[in-house]
């Protein structure tokens, strides 16, 4: 504070209470509680968003994009190329949560969003999507989650990008950003597909590529090719990734696609020496069959199990199947804890085990070292090997 002398600052001070007193009297009686920036964050960062699905396009047999654009008195989230949202859905009278890869590209915010959806055979979710799912419908979902997207602190400019199936999604949002001119990377996307009629996005992406040559490549790779196709063939392995990818040095490498190809890439990799720094896995969802992985336990396949459950001062017990996670099983009882990424990587169905033995494969405990210690599990990523006691938020 400056110093003027006494009097001059004993005037300054008697101005400060007449201007006190002045703005006491105009205040309105009511106070004034709005928070601009908290509802800005609201408004980017939301924790749960209505969309309105516009328009449904068949990508493949199997493969669909909805395109939804904000429900009235919801906005479209803010989000980066690569994460996902978690789609919260009735089934069967449960409550199911499912993330999905955003497909669209955030610069085609705030005009719309897509999900591309593959119809999995027997899938519980993804079977009531095709069939629910219609124009007008709304959907509910959280905000954008996930660490799968360029991160210039942490990733090169120069990505390759290995996909398969519909693992393809995130990568559609990326390579749109970048023909945008919004994002500045250099991306090899190698796509594996089990037949050429599976790939998804096909005419798309070789447009997007036309477009920017210099940033984006895009080969396919068909594992069980029909006659007449002349590209690649096999798997996306070591001999691959280093003929297509060159020197791997400084190159960010980033994977999404089905758990049996993240076991095998994990094996070239290897080979080809690449430092687990260099390589981001995007969250490779729940396990088709957790008894095929090579540290499963022999003894439990085929057994049901009792689960008790303490929720919210209430107590319960239900079946759980050694196959299913618990997250699966207490969904089917409608009991289930909040779930994002089914993955074992967010934390939101994080529990607390007070008896019995699960298993979780060592690629999905996303847990924290301390958690572990302490007998938290994730139940999205923990299958019950025993009977269980288990406490849930
Ligand atoms: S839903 Fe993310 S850890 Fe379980």
């Amino acid at each position: 504070m400056e110093i003027n002398g006494m009097e001059q600052d004993l005037a300054r001070m008697m101005e400060l209470t007449s201007l006190r007193a002045q703005k006491i009297e105009a205040a309105p009686a009511t106070l004034d509680l709005s928070d601009p920036v908290q509802e800005l964050v609201q408004r980017l960062h939301p924790e749960k968003i209505t969309l309105r699905l516009e328009a449904i396009k068949d990508e493949t047999s199997d493969t669909r994009t909805y395109r939804f654009t904000a429900a009235e008195g919801s906005g479209l989230p803010f989000f980066r190329a690569g994460q996902y949202l978690s789609v919260k859905m009735e089934v069967e009278g449960k409550r199911v949560a499912r993330p999905y890869s955003i497909s669209s590209a955030p610069s085609d915010w705030p005009g719309f969003l897509e999900l591309t959806v593959r119809r999995k055979a027997g899938g519980f979710v993804s079977e009531q999507i095709w069939r629910q799912w219609q124009a007008g419908s709304l959907v509910e979902a959280s905000g954008p989650h996930g660490n799968f997207y360029f991160e210039p602190l942490r990733d090169s400019r120069q990505i390759v990008a290995i996909a398969g199936g519909s693992g393809v999604t995130p990568f559609r949002s990326m390579i749109r950003e970048i023909a945008a001119g919004k994002l500045d990377l250099e991306l090899l996307l190698l796509y594996g597909s089990r037949l050429a009629d599976e790939i998804i996005f096909a005419k798309e992406l070789e447009a997007l590529a036309a477009k920017a040559p210099q940033k984006i490549r895009v080969e396919h790779v068909i594992s069980e090719p029909a006659a007449g196709w002349d590209g690649l063939k096999g798997f996306i392995d070591a001999a691959l990734i280093r003929e297509y990818a060159g020197e791997l040095s400084g190159k960010s490498f980033f994977v999404c696609g089905p758990p049996e190809m993240y076991r095998f890439l994990q094996e070239q990799f290897a080979q080809l020496g690449l430092p687990r720094r260099q390589i981001r896995w995007e969250l490779a969802g729940a396990v088709q069959d957790i008894t095929a992985e090579p540290g499963y336990p022999a003894g439990a396949r085929g057994r049901i199990f009792q689960l008790h459950l303490r929720r919210r001062g209430a107590e319960y017990t239900v079946p759980a199947a050694a196959e299913e996670s618990i997250l699966t099983a207490l969904e089917r009882a409608g009991l289930a804890p909040d779930s994002q990424c089914r993955s074992g990587e967010c934390g939101f169905c994080r529990s607390l085990l007070t008896a019995g033995e699960v298993y979780v494969r060592p690629e999905s405990d996303g847990r924290r070292a301390a958690d572990r210690r302490l007998g938290f599990i994730h139940p999205c990523a923990s299958y019950p090997l025993s009977d269980l006691s288990l406490t849930t938020p």
